[in-house]
């Protein structure tokens, strides 16, 4: 990853160097001078980034390159690109191991529950298809990427002799089942970056005529990115197999489920998803794991600027 390498690069040059010593003196002199009213890390990182600025223009003319120095690299220099530069990076960082802790534990979930992490791929690929088709804006669909990937989180508070139970279930552990939308919420509560996959955490087992749980919410009450995900998350899991049973065909998928309209699905959402289900179906049955993911790769980076390994899109480089 570029950073690690701009890191040890520098790391290894600047060790034990002439510039380092004159740099931490400079830096320790600067720090006993700091204006109480100004944060110690803020001051710091204006420090530094002064100092490197005035070490790179200096370099520059040294080696002759006054022009340089003066026009197009003082401009690109300058301390609020700097700034920005870095602030972007670091939360691009941040945003790129936020979507990675996502996978894992989508996967996670999945993979005890239904033997496969194909599951959060799928819905996730699914819903954000269906979102574009409603028309629904680019942050309502970043918010359904981030629920997508971890809306059963809760099932990790459900023991396997209940998750895992091949027979019915009976009343005491129908409720235990039922719970994980509400330990699922639980899960993220302060995790602010989270906040906004809560309504699909919560809700995604909520039905339009209010007959779902955990809060009986009906029609547009139940929040748009829950009714959409309800959606593809049912449509998944009635077309895959599972370890304790098989995959119902498209044509009984589709009827069963247009048989559910205004019951369990938004009646417009699912009219939607029809217009798009058939073709959506065929590209992701035929893909395999890794193709689904690299499939999510171009999904994500459309929304986020890079893709779920953290890794930064090339035009991000274009310095
Ligand atoms: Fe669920």
């Amino acid at each position: 990853m570029l950073p690690e390498k701009i890191k040890a690069r520098i790391s290894r040059r600047l060790k034990d160097s002439e510039v380092s010593r004159i740099v931490t003196e400079e830096v320790k002199q600067f720090m006993a001078e700091r204006p109480p009213s100004i944060g110690a890390q803020e001051y710091y990182t204006t420090v530094a980034l002064f100092i490197l600025r005035e070490l790179f223009s200096q370099t520059l003319v040294k080696s002759g390159d006054v022009a340089a120095a003066e026009t197009a690299h003082a401009d690109e220099l300058d301390f609020d690109t700097i700034l920005n530069g870095l602030l972007i990076w670091m939360q691009k960082d941040l945003l790129g191991s936020n979507i990675q802790m996502l996978k894992a534990l989508g996967s996670a979930i999945a993979e005890r529950d239904t033997g496969s992490r194909a599951h959060p791929l799928k819905v996730t690929l699914y819903a954000v298809q269906l979102a574009e088709q409603a028309d629904l804006n680019k942050d309502q669909i970043r918010t359904i990427i981030k629920g997508s990937f971890i809306h059963d989180i809760g099932k990790i508070g459900i023991p396997d002799s209940t998750l895992l139970k091949a027979g019915k279930l009976s009343d005491d552990e129908r409720k235990i089942m039922n719970s994980h939308p509400t330990l699922g919420a639980h899960i993220i509560e302060g995790v602010m970056w989270l906040e906004d996959a809560r309504d699909i955490v919560l809700h995604h087992h909520e039905r339009f005529d209010g007959s779902g749980y955990p809060s009986g919410l009906q029609g547009y009450g139940i929040p748009i990115s829950a009714r959409v995900f309800t959606i593809v998350d049912v449509f998944d899991a009635l077309t895959s197999d599972r370890p304790y049973k098989k995959a119902l065909s498209y044509d009984d998928t589709i009827a069963y489920m247009h048989n559910q309209s205004g019951r369990h699905f938004d009646p417009t959402l699912l009219m939607k998803f029809f217009e798009i289900a058939i073709s959506l179906y065929n590209e992701i049955r035929q893909s395999t794991i890794d193709e689904l993911e690299e499939l999510l790769v171009e999904v994500i980076s459309g929304y986020s600027g890079l893709d779920p390994h953290g890794i930064y899109l090339r035009s991000l480089y274009t310095l």
